[in-house]
């Protein structure tokens, strides 16, 4: 069994990793609207990564003898304003997700719990990789939105993302 802390923690990052896929939805949603099919792909895929995550923390728990306990996921809220929002919205969530991953690895640490902490290495890395990738999307955008062709070749780029499942497999 794991610690009652690290265990409470886990669990509740599985509603905060289902939370993230429910904001890249979202993101998604309002760039469809917006007609920039590009950009709603690259969100779409970005919820279904997040949705993997969650399932990730649900198993992990679970393979430890954890109960798991589904909260509610919160509404998505952000009001867009330009297409630049949601980029650096989501920029700012991954780095709030970051200093959550951080916070339970801390809490892992405190007890000496090597497996979770060994669990969450793949965590940390992801988070490196998917602030830089939020972060090249603002450059990128900061670069090339402001003009029309540009943005329809920026649009034309992010539909090309696919999804791939996650390299972490828990057994
Ligand atoms: Fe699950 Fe975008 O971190």
């Amino acid at each position: 069994m794991l610690d009652a802390k690290v265990a409470e923690l886990l669990n509740v990052q599985v509603n905060k990793e289902f939370y993230s896929a429910y904001l890249y939805l979202d993101f998604s949603n309002y760039y469809t609207e917006q007609g920039l099919e590009g950009f709603a792909n690259w969100y779409k895929v970005q919820a279904q990564e997040e949705r993997d995550h969650a399932m990730l923390f649900l198993q992990y728990l679970q393979n430890n003898g954890c109960k798991v306990t589904l909260e509610a996921i919160d509404k998505p809220d952000k009001v867009f304003s330009s297409f630049a929002d949601p980029l650096h919205a989501g920029y700012e969530h991954e780095q709030h997700v970051t200093e959550l991953i951080h916070t339970i690895y801390e809490a892992a640490h405190n007890v000496k719990d090597f497996r979770t902490m060994q669990f969450l290495d793949w965590f940390v890395k992801e988070q490196g990789e998917e602030e830089t990738n939020a972060e090249g999307l603002i450059k990128k955008f900061d670069l090339f939105g402001s003009d029309a062709r540009a943005l329809y070749m920026l649009d034309s780029e992010l539909a090309a993302r696919v999804y791939s499942a996650p390299s972490l497999v828990l057994s």
